[in-house]
């Protein structure tokens, strides 16, 4: 089952490092394929050349050796499984915060695939709530947190810590590429758009929001790990601009005007659309050819409605596609969000508040998502990554549409 299959290791500074060991040994034997990088501290704990020897691979420890430079960025994105195991303490803590002082941990964080850890210390240090609140991060960065097991340490106590046993990592990474995002949108066409709109005024100057495009490119990221062919309309949206875009087919678009016709364009054609930019309800009625020129008195701007995209496609939809839309309200947000799902004829209206966990430019979202069948599901905050799982996993779970 695992045949083919590209897995990462990181090891950290743990005496659980001898099971890494057997664990390689039994992934190797399904035919994956095994690259293990380890902290200067596993070192210690378990020799590189016998995980060389078993992972068949250069085992990798330093980002830089002599004229060398170990490419981090590329074993993160060759990789379809990150595992880190065992997981220490400090290498725990390091994750959370971002730190970034050794290869294994720079791999971490330029990977792009789903990231599976193994925690193992000290029954105290797990329970310590700075390591408990660390595992949580872990958790909202949508990560696979295999909970350590009650056993003898190496201490010489008893208690919880012990990393899980090389079987019972096993079996996970086995149920992980069982149930593994990346098969259940192929064939399918999602449309996304993200990001601001901006409306000239004149050429130098325009109105415009404070949206960062984050969430709607963790949708285009989250549809095409799980194989959908995406198109991404894009508003102006420099942080999105940054990120790895491959395999997603991009229209840049500046105005409402523009992102209305890319998505009128692409929506016949499309399975699900999920309509994540901020729009600008209203643009200049006029766009001057020159700079306007400041006044002596107030200046008054007449401003007109633009189109609204999520109605206009909720009007053309058919019975098979599915309609999914952003409410981000301050007040009334139930009310609100419920009058958008009919108004606009979607599916799905996902709703977050700026009073509750909504912030512009946020890495985080805590967000309900409403159905026009009247299902209401709540969610934790969690990274825009993670939540971008819980829409497409509820739209494919409650989907009313042959999707
Ligand atoms: N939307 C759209 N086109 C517009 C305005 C909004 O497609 N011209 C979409 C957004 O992408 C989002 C949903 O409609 O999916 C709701 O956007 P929001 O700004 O919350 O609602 P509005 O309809 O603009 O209403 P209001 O600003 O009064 O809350």
């Amino acid at each position: 089952m695992l045949e083919g299959k590209k897995i990462a290791i990181g090891v950290s500074g743990s005496i659980a490092a001898y099971k890494i060991v057997h664990l390689v040994r039994l992934l190797v034997k399904q035919k994956a394929v095994v690259k293990v990088m380890m902290t200067p501290a596993a070192r210690d704990f378990v020799s590189p050349l016998t995980l060389s020897t078993l992972s068949k691979n250069e085992v990798l420890i330093d980002i830089a050796s002599g004229n060398t430079w170990a490419n981090h960025v590329e074993l993160g994105r060759w990789a379809d499984l990150l595992l880190i195991a065992p997981l220490s303490c400090n290498t725990l803590a390091k994750m959370a915060q971002g730190h970034c002082d050794n290869l294994l941990l720079s791999v971490y964080l330029s990977a792009t695939c789903p990231v599976m850890v193994s925690p193992a210390m000290d029954e105290d240090m797990w329970h310590h709530p700075a390591t408990q609140k660390n595992i949580e991060q872990l958790k909202a960065f949508g990560h696979i947190v295999l909970t350590p097991g009650y056993g003898e340490l190496a201490s010489g106590l008893i208690g919880d810590g012990r990393m899980e046993e090389p079987e019972t990592i096993l079996r996970q990474i086995e149920a992980f590429f069982e149930n593994m995002p990346g098969k259940d949108l192929k064939g399918k066409k999602v449309l996304v758009t993200a990001g601001p709109t901006q409306e000239a005024l004149d050429p130098v100057r325009f109105i415009g929001n404070h949206s960062s495009g984050k969430m709607g490119y963790a949708l285009a990221k989250e549809c095409r790990q799980r194989g959908a062919h995406v198109v991404l309309v894009l508003g102006p949206a420099p942080a999105v601009m940054q990120q790895d875009l491959s395999g997603i087919t991009l229209i840049k678009v500046v105005s409402a005007e523009e992102m209305y016709r890319a998505c009128m364009d692409h929506f016949p054609s499309a399975d699900i659309a999920l309509m994540a930019a901020a729009v600008a309800d209203y643009r200049p009625a006029t766009v001057s050819d020159t700079k306007i020129k400041k006044q002596e008195n107030d200046l008054e701007l007449t401003l007109v409605k633009t189109r609204d995209i999520l109605a206009a496609l909720g009007a053309v939809k058919n019975s098979r596609q599915v309609l999914l839309g952003f409410a981000l309200e301050t007040n009334n947000e139930e009310v609100h969000a419920l009058e958008k799902l009919h108004k606009k004829n979607a599916d799905y209206i996902v709703l977050n508040s700026l009073n509750d966990g909504a912030a512009f430019g946020a890495d985080t979202n805590k967000i309900t998502i409403y159905s026009k069948t009247g299902e209401k599901t709540g969610f934790a905050s969690k990274s825009k990554q993670a939540v971008a799982k819980d829409i497409i996993d509820t739209i494919l779970k409650t989907g009313t549409t042959t999707i």
